[in-house]
């Protein structure tokens, strides 16, 4: 297979898709659904975050989750956590967690909102976490969130994003995933960010995260993927959204952003129809229609 061709999908249900959800839902029904994710083929899963449980109290089970990962993981395949700080990277070590995601954002409010930080401040704890966790040989990833719109801010400044980006590489870590936190970016807004930043940064360390609250995510793929980007994040059943951005709706459906991929000539590993049952399968616990319209058009 050309290599060009392979695209891969970094699943994020477990963790940004359950996080908001106010439904208190049982390590077995998240176990469950890490395994039907994994048997469905995806070779990244994102599984719980160490942040503060009265912060996000659905999260809090996430050192058991990686407990039972310790027992039953499949090999070669990445089971990542989200972490806030030196706190949250010890818990990662203490759970043998091998890839950790360090998250900041590109608006002033928003990083107050969701980490009580100012981005001066985040960075130097991002920088820190990096540092760390490479001496404890755990690979980084980061998010920079509200790349394309804050919930609080309207517009955010292009050039930030970029200078953002550029100093989490600097930092470390391996690959940047950027985020459009409540989904307000257009096909038109991610060129002008993706060619802006293509002449900072190599576009094989970038990723794209788009929620899909506008109806847009599936574009704003296509467009990156015309721009080289060959790395997105989605969640099953379209699940997802930040507590602490508000009106942000659900990510990507993995569902819809496979569908595509496949009908248009590359290559994800996914099993769609495994993929689609997982999706039934999360949906039922929480008592939910699915976000996904290829599950939809599937299921009938
Ligand atoms: P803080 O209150 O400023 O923290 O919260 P603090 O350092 O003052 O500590 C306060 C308490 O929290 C202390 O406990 C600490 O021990 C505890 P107490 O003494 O009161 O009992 N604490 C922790 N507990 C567990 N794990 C930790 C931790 N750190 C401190 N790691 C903090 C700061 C960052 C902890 C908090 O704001 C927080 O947890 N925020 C997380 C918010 C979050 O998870 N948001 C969603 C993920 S981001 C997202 O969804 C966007 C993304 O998907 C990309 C996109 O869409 O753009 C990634
Ligand atoms: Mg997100």
């Amino acid at each position: 297979m050309n290599h060009s061709q392979w695209v891969n999908i970094v699943e994020v249900a477990p963790r940004d898709g359950l996080q908001n959800e106010k439904l208190c839902i049982s390590l077995e029904d998240k176990i469950e659904l890490i395994q039907r994710l994994d048997h469905a083929g995806l070779n990244y899963l994102e599984c719980g975050s160490f942040v503060s449980p009265k912060w996000v109290p659905q999260m809090e089970a996430t050192s058991e989750i990686f407990e039972y990962l310790h027992k039953h993981s499949t090999p070669d395949k990445t089971y990542a956590a989200l972490v806030p700080n030196i706190k949250g990277l010890e818990s990662a070590i203490n759970n043998g967690v091998k890839e950790i995601a360090v998250f900041i954002a590109a608006s002033e409010s928003f990083s107050k909102k969701n980490i009580n930080k100012s981005i001066d401040e985040s960075i130097t704890v991002a920088r820190e976490v990096i540092k760390e966790a490479q001496k404890n040989n755990i690979k980084v990833r980061a998010y920079l969130s509200c790349v394309l719109g804050c919930p609080y801010e309207g517009q955010v400044n292009t050039q930030s994003v970029v200078d953002l980006t550029k100093q989490l590489i600097e930092f470390g870590a391996y690959e940047v995933s950027l985020g459009d936190t409540i989904g307000v970016g257009t096909p038109f807004k991610t060129l002008q960010l993706l060619k802006a930043m293509k002449e900072k940064v190599p576009v094989s360390m970038l990723a794209g995260h788009f929620h899909d609250t506008y109806g847009q995510a599936l574009a704003n793929v296509f467009v990156s993927l015309q721009e080289g980007i060959r790395t997105f994040d989605s969640s099953v059943a379209g699940l997802g959204g930040c507590p602490y951005a508000k009106g942000a709706s659900g990510n990507l459906a993995t569902e819809d952003l496979v569908y595509m991929l496949q009908n248009s000539g590359y290559e994800t590993g996914v099993n769609l129809s495994k993929l689609i049952e997982a999706g039934n399968f999360i949906n039922r616990v929480l008592v939910r229609e699915t976000n996904s319209k290829v599950s939809r058009a599937n299921t009938k």
